[in-house]
């Protein structure tokens, strides 16, 4: 089964809509491969791609904009089939002679529509009508010759269309979002009834065929891997142990910022139990030393990218030549560099081992670049690794630092892993832990006056975030129950010297970020 993995491939071009990935993590569930490429991608590449169906994704453009984003109308005329979604139904009716009516005002949110024809509704009752998730400006007046229209909803009489016969098919709302509950089932019913697809892509081919190629692109050269402890890296370090045993050279850099017990964790697991080649290099002192005094959360960055790079070199020059680096790239780091999307305004410099090929002259090797999240925790289960590891909350790289407002000291960081394992603990005690994207404490750099016996007290306020996200790109405070907010809070105040006051944050993101520095 390994080889015919990719045969069954779906192209989606990407028109900047927000919703794209989810187009893809959609196709995905269904056992489908699929990649997100740009609108204008060429119509040599698209041939040689060879997909068995195109997805037009939605996009923010109007067809009527000065130069909204068109793909080569030769995609039309490859015999593929064809789904557009939102923007992409506008322009199969603007490219097929069809009339976009411009809107006077947006619909936006829940609509209901009901179908005439089952095609891409098949298996839905049609009796009842289909709660489907809106939201766009123009609309389809008039379509193409050779379709028909399969639904209509109050505001769009176009809320889906057809021409069965080329296996075109358009719809007005969004089929991969959440709020419309028979989205899959619709997105399935194009993928295996109109484009013939098999549902070959799981976890466990991929993890069987990656480790095999591994091994042949590997050969008998070393490679070298950061291993932080967080699921990606982590799983991408098991790949290659099976693929290439003790050609592969871990490095984990305790940079003084982690959490309570983090170190040991990851030593114990990949030292003892996997048996990797797997080298510690305690540079906790160097990274405290150089942040000394800095505050600005910007400049922490950048110190920590710096000297963890330096720190990573010089131990992998220690270790003899490798000729490649392991790197656990995820696939939305690598849409974010192909897709369509304007430049924008750097929030924060993330770090990851950016740079490190770069200077060390080595070759990039990124088993996991064509893998969702949710695929990566898949291929770590098949890898049999610990179920606690993979449901690992994400962990930023500058760790602790960026978690405590203003100097970062030794003393200010045991007062925040005091206070963050008791976030950890509580979540986890009351079965939240798998259910929030995050939960942490922040150690602010205010101090209030409290009471305790007879008392006063004049100490520091700890902030606990604990948010809800699919993806990070947008988050909401989660609504834990008050008492599980009243123990944290109980146990973080009697508890860790320091501490007289703690607050829940109760922002979302936007406007806010999850980290607060
Ligand atoms: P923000 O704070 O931007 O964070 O809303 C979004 C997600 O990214 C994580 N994060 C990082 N991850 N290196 C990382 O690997 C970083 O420098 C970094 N900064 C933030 C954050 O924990 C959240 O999941």
């Amino acid at each position: 089964m390994a080889n015919n993995l990719y045969k069954q491939k779906i192209l989606i071009l990407d028109f900047g809509s927000q919703y794209t990935q989810l187009i893809a993590r959609r196709i995905r569930e269904a056992k489908v491969y699929c990649e997100i490429h740009p609108f204008n991608m060429s119509l040599q590449k698209i041939q040689a791609f060879s997909p068995k169906g195109i997805i037009l994704s939605g996009g923010p453009a109007s067809i009527y904009d000065q130069d909204a984003p068109l793909a080569d109308p030769e995609v039309l005329n490859l015999g593929v089939p064809i789904f557009g979604i939102c923007y992409g139904m506008q322009i199969i009716t603007h490219m097929l002679g069809g009339e976009v009516a411009k809107a006077s005002n947006r619909e936006y949110g829940s609509a209901s529509i009901s179908f005439k024809d089952a095609t891409i509704f098949q298996g839905l009752n049609k009796n009842e009508e289909l709660r489907v998730w809106m939201s766009h400006g123009d609309r389809i007046n008039r379509i193409p010759d050779g379709f028909r229209i399969l639904a209509s909803s109050e505001n769009s009489p176009v809320a889906a269309m057809a021409d069965l016969e080329k296996g075109f098919f358009g719809v007005q709302f969004h089929p991969e979002v959440v709020h419309t509950p028979d989205g899959p089932a619709i997105l399935k019913n194009f993928l295996f009834r109109v484009c013939g697809c098999q549902a070959t892509w799981t976890m466990s081919s991929f993890a069987d065929r990656t480790i095999n190629q591994l091994r042949d692109i590997i050969g008998h050269d070393r490679v070298i891997c950061g291993l932080s402890g967080g699921v990606d890296s982590s799983v991408t370090a098991v790949l290659l142990h099976k693929a290439i045993g003790d050609q592969l050279s871990c490095i984990f850099v305790d940079n003084g910022l982690l959490r309570e017990g983090e170190a040991q964790e990851v030593m114990e697991l990949f030292q003892k139990h996997y048996t990797m080649n797997l080298h510690l290099v305690d540079a906790s002192e160097l990274f405290l030393n150089n942040l000394n005094d800095v505050k600005d959360p910007e400049k922490k960055r950048k110190i920590i990218g710096r000297d963890f790079i330096n720190v990573f070199e010089k131990k992998a020059r220690e270790l003899g030549s490798a000729k490649y680096l392991a790197q656990g790239t995820l696939y939305p780091d690598v849409i974010e560099s192909v897709s369509f999307k304007g430049p924008s305004a750097t929030i924060k410099s993330h770090h990851n081992v950016g740079g490190l090929p770069e200077v060390m002259e080595l070759e990039l090797i990124e088993p996991l670049k064509e893998l969702f999240k949710d695929e990566v925790r898949a291929v770590g289960r098949e890898l049999n690794l610990p179920g606690k590891l993979l449901v690992r909350h994400p962990f930023p790289g500058p760790g602790l630092a960026i978690r405590i407002m203003g100097k970062v000291t030794k003393k200010r960081l045991g007062v925040l892993r005091a206070a963050d394992i008791i976030v950890f603990e509580e979540i986890m005690a009351a079965g939240l832990y798998e259910e929030v994207w995050q939960s942490f404490a922040v150690l602010l750099p205010i101090k209030t006056v409290g009471v305790m016996g007879d008392e006063r007290t004049y100490e520091n306020v700890v902030a606990v975030r604990i948010v809800d996200s699919l993806d990070a790109m947008t988050a909401n405070w989660s609504r834990v129950p008050y008492e599980v907010l009243e123990k944290i809070s109980s146990r973080i105040i009697n508890n860790v010297p320091g501490v007289n006051r703690v607050v829940y944050d109760i922002s979302s993101k936007p406007p806010s970020t999850i980290e607060w520095e």
